[in-house]
């Protein structure tokens, strides 16, 4: 049996929303320019991503880097096919985004307490009533809402998070009208067995409501967890080109699970992403100067498996010879 035929069993076909323009560029030292940030946006739109996280409506004080919020969204083009989204956590930013035509938000909170103090400078309770409140007003404005909880793999302040907490909080959103829910391993403290079980619980729970998965690379389990996810029938991904992002409110936080390596590891499986992976390194090959450092992506080093190289030149005349 041929390897493609041999089937782990999972979805034959995956989305992925790109969210290096807003989990990547928040984190990084060097403000990317605004020009920097639409020309990336647009590149992106054109490798075949379902969505793109375009930017953040925060404060300028939490996320500095992305103050120009409007900005970008007024100035990317609006390639057809791909929905762009920004990520929203409170109704003054929500207020931002929406005078600025999303095709969806998708609003934050953390699942544990101490994160979602520390980066939202909220309590859950004030978070909660400040999305239940979004969801209402982006009803009205007719814009789909995603919701994002951070942290539920686990806290880098709590430890571990229950799954009651983070089961609650999105059976609250489903009912409240949140067209789907992001589970969030905001800094990479999600292992393979935890994931499916957590999906595989959401799923049976909430089967109405779409189910996407936000990993972190922090430990190494990016794809592995990817996977785990996958073989409970999650659909839908996100990921940052070249491995970039980061919470900043998250100690010890680093990049998301690697778009390209993502897609690369899914398309060698004969799973389709919609991804234009040559397209998407082309990208991915310019993020370092974007970014102005050397991005962990481990795929653009290596290269697609199948690129393979030339032979040592001393070898044709050495087995000639023999
Ligand atoms: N966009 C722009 N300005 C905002 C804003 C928003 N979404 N929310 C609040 N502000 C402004 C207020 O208007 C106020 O301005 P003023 O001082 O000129 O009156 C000021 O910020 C303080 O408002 P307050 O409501 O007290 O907010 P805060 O300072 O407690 O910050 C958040 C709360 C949620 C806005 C902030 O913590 C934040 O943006 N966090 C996002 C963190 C993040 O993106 N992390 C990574 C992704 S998970
Ligand atoms: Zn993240």
């Amino acid at each position: 049996m041929s390897a493609q035929n041999y089937r782990l069993a999972g979805p034959a076909s995956i989305e992925i929303n790109e969210v290096a323009p807003r989990d990547g560029l928040q984190i990084e030292a060097h403000v990317v320019p605004t020009e920097g940030k639409v020309a990336f946006v647009n590149a992106l739109a054109h490798c075949g991503f379902a969505r793109i996280e375009a930017t953040s409506f925060t404060s300028a004080r939490a996320i500095p880097a992305l103050a120009d919020a409007e900005a970008v969204m007024h100035q990317v083009e609006r390639v057809p096919g791909v929905r762009y989204t920004v990520l929203v956590p409170n109704l003054r930013g929500l207020e931002r985004a929406l005078s600025c035509h999303p095709d969806e938000v998708n609003l934050v909170m953390s699942s544990s307490e101490t994160h979602n103090r520390a980066n939202l400078r909220m309590t859950r309770d004030q978070s909660k009533a400040q999305l239940l409140a979004m969801i209402a007003e982006a009803g009205k404005a007719g814009v789909p809402v995603n919701i994002s909880l951070s942290t539920v793999f686990g806290c880098p302040f709590e430890g571990e998070v229950s799954e009651a907490d983070v089961m609650a909080l999105a059976r609250t959103f489903a009912d409240a009208g949140a067209a789907g829910i992001t589970l969030c391993d905001t800094t990479g403290m999600a292992y393979p067995n935890q994931v499916a079980a957590l999906c595989e619980t959401f799923q049976r729970a909430l089967p109405d409501t779409g189910l996407t998965i936000h990993l972190h690379n922090t430990r190494g389990m990016g794809l592995a967890n990817a996977i785990a996810a996958w073989q409970t029938g999650v659909t839908r991904f996100d990921a940052a080109a070249g491995g970039l992002g980061g919470c900043p409110y998250a100690p010890g936080a680093s990049g998301n699970v690697s778009t390209e390596e993502l897609v690369h590891m899914f398309a060698a499986m004969g799973v389709d992403t919609g991804v234009d992976l040559d397209a998407l390194l082309n990208v991915v090959g310019g993020v370092a100067e974007l970014v102005q450092r050397d991005v962990p992506s481990q795929l653009l080093r290596a290269g697609p498996r199948l690129r393979t190289h030339q032979p040592p030149a001393w070898m044709a005349e050495f087995f000639a010879a023999a």
